[in-house]
């Protein structure tokens, strides 16, 4: 019969790059020219919710994200889909009387409702965590067997961040040697345990649709910039190593200064890019200068701050007496327009408030 539907629903949070990603090696694999490290976020926070479902009476595969239909035609879309369809397996629902064979599911189409709780392509890693999540559900939905290595190869295919999204914690993606993209894979560095003092404060300077796209500003970076190929082979290595030892050795103070300077010399790429990409704006700049601030005054870091491709700021408190100093200081220094609704201008956590 035709009426039967079967579906899936998975959440993924989205991750932060404490040292970056920028530029690619290639273009169509998504394969980048230097290792990156992440945070991801606590799944209640910033994530994607994905609902898959597959009926005989889907008549081609469709996909909402917000409650507006979008277009499925775009390369990472059609890439990832293709990756997922090709490993799917039988799958057998008894009660329902449901059972699809490996061959049925060439035949069968889906549709994909995806939802982002926080604003999609400002910067906040919306792709990532998007990305992550329609591989991971559809994987389900498919009794693909794959590990987490190799779905995360796949998602990187969607978009290169979204690698890192599959695993909670402190994430690494080894940018791999092979052209073919097979090593290129995340890893989990340390779970979502392993430093659970740290209180990650977004603080979102504007929910405005960033002007040039990731893809866009790492390609016109790669043609354009002299420095980015320094980085990428002289600089991030060495950066990477001390980064995962600060993370294994919960050592702040090197995590701070490791997580700003990355997050600098990202945007040092972007203005040495030609024409130069602004993402931050005067707002970030005085963010930084608030905290670099705080820091010194302290003699030891207290908070890091970091960038992505937006005006956003990511503030990663050493613990929450830090935190609560911290949103104190953001809400005297950048007061919310008064018709803002508290709730959502604070982000993540508001017991650290009380
Ligand atoms: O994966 P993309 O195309 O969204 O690029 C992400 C680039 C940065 O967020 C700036 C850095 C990173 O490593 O996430």
């Amino acid at each position: 019969s035709k009426r039967w539907i079967l579906m899936t629903t998975a959440q993924t949070p989205t991750n932060i790059a404490v040292i970056k990603y920028w530029g690619k090696r290639d273009e169509s694999l998504i394969l980048p020219i230097n290792d990156s490290i992440s945070v991801t976020l606590d799944p209640d926070h910033l994530c994607t919710t994905t609902t898959v479902a597959v009926s005989p009476s889907f008549d081609r595969d469709r996909m909402w994200l917000n409650k507006k239909e979008i277009s499925l035609s775009s390369d990472r879309y059609q890439r990832c889909l293709r990756e997922i369809r090709s490993r799917a397996n039988e799958v057998e629902d008894e009660k329902k009387g449901i059972k699809i064979t490996k061959k049925d599911w060439e035949n069968l189409h889906v549709h994909i409702d995806s939802y982002n709780n926080f604003p999609t392509a400002a910067g906040l890693a919306s792709s990532a965590a998007g990305l992550a999540c329609f591989v991971f559900a559809l994987a389900r939905l498919m009794n693909v067997k794959e590990d987490l290595g190799k779905l995360s190869a796949i998602a990187r295919q969607g978009s290169g961040s979204a690698c890192r999204s599959l695993y909670g914690g402190f994430v690494k993606w080894n940018m791999g040697k092979n052209d073919d993209g097979s090593d290129s894979i995340a890893v989990q560095l340390a779970d979502e345990k392993h430093w659970d003092d740290l209180v990650i404060v977004i603080a979102v300077v504007s929910s405005q649709q960033k002007e040039t796209s990731s893809t866009a500003g790492m390609r016109e970076c790669v043609e354009t910039s002299k420095l980015i190929q320094y980085r990428a082979k002289e600089v991030v290595p060495k950066q990477v190593a001390d980064m995962e030892a600060a993370i294994k050795y919960h050592d702040f103070p090197s995590f701070a200064r490791l997580a700003c300077s990355d997050s600098n010399q990202f945007h040092a790429l972007c203005l040495d890019t030609s024409p130069p990409i602004f993402y931050m704006n005067d707002t970030s700049h005085r963010i930084i200068g608030c905290i670099e601030k705080w820091n010194r005054a302290e003699g030891s870091p207290q908070v890091a701050y970091t960038f992505d491709a937006g005006p956003n700021a990511v503030l990663i408190a050493r613990n929450r007496k830090v935190a609560a100093l911290l949103l104190q200081r953001l809400l005297f220094h950048f007061p919310p327009h008064p018709d803002t609704d508290l709730d959502s201008y604070v982000t993540g956590d508001k017991s650290i408030l009380q």
